[in-house]
């Protein structure tokens, strides 16, 4: 098992990556609101990464049909956006994306309330966003990658809510799926030693109900057990000798 440590070179592309998929992420948000369909946004990230130079690394990726991955209540991620698909009030929406700038892939989620959304669902998405900066507290040089794992593990459990078992964080740059996994749940091995120099997808998946998913007949979409809602946050981060550098968020 090995993870890759960037050079400082690479680090500036993976800043760059992610900076301009932060950004396409603020845009996007400006634009969730009952009527839109997920096609809609699929269309516009398509345009902003083209814009950008890039490509988006999710689409063709073992045959997935979109740019990006709409998720909606009970689909928790890899929801492929549709024409037919309309959000309405009080939905919740996860946008999953990510692009390639010159060899680089940057991933981050981020789930929304469409319009006004029940109190016990926006706590879901509020704490799920929370348990990744709880996560990252540990993300330093010297620690060990589980311990990223426990500590969202146990901010979520306070709350009763489920963890997502089946998917996982990982890490990412000249592939979007690179090693380590990062899980979101308890570990009792240490994981490997975080060092300066590796970026990592760290991205808590929680659902209101169980946390246990099934997979809809298109292969793709994965949709809690329970058809409660679920959220996902998820920033592509740079380990350093100090504070992790959160490169998707802008
Ligand atoms: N962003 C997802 C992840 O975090 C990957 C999506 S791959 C796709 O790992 F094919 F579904 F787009
Ligand atoms: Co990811």
């Amino acid at each position: 098992m090995s993870i890759s440590i960037k050079s400082a070179r690479e680090i500036e592309l993976m800043r760059e990556s992610n900076r301009l998929l932060g950004e396409m992420h603020n845009e996007l948000a400006k634009m969730i609101r009952p009527g839109i369909s997920t096609l809609d946004l699929d269309k516009a990230a398509a345009r902003f990464i083209k814009d950008c130079g890039c490509v988006s690394n999710f689409l063709n990726y073992e045959g997935y049909p979109g740019n990006i991955c709409t998720s909606v209540n009970e689909e928790v991620v890899h929801g492929i956006p549709k024409a037919e698909r309309i959000l309405k009030e009080g939905d919740i929406i996860s946008i999953d994306a990510g692009m390639i700038y010159k060899g680089y892939h940057s991933d981050a989620a981020r789930t929304y309330a469409v319009g006004k959304i029940a109190p016990e669902v926006q706590k879901l998405i509020d704490e799920t966003r929370n348990s990744f900066f709880e996560g990252i507290k540990k993300a330093k040089a010297g620690n060990h990658l589980y311990e990223i794992s426990n500590a969202i593990a146990d901010y979520i459990e306070q709350f009763g809510f489920g963890i997502v078992r089946d998917l996982v964080g990982h890490g990412v740059g000249t592939s979007l799926h690179e090693e380590p996994q990062i899980p979101n749940f308890h570990m009792k091995r240490k994981g490997p030693k975080l060092e300066p120099g590796m970026t990592l997808a760290v991205e808590p998946m929680i659902a209101l109900g169980r946390g246990d998913v099934d997979w809809l007949d298109d292969d793709w979409t994965v949709v809690t057990e329970d058809r409660s809602p679920a959220a996902h946050y998820e920033n592509t981060i740079l380990i350093t000798d100090g504070e992790p550098e959160i490169l998707s968020l802008v």
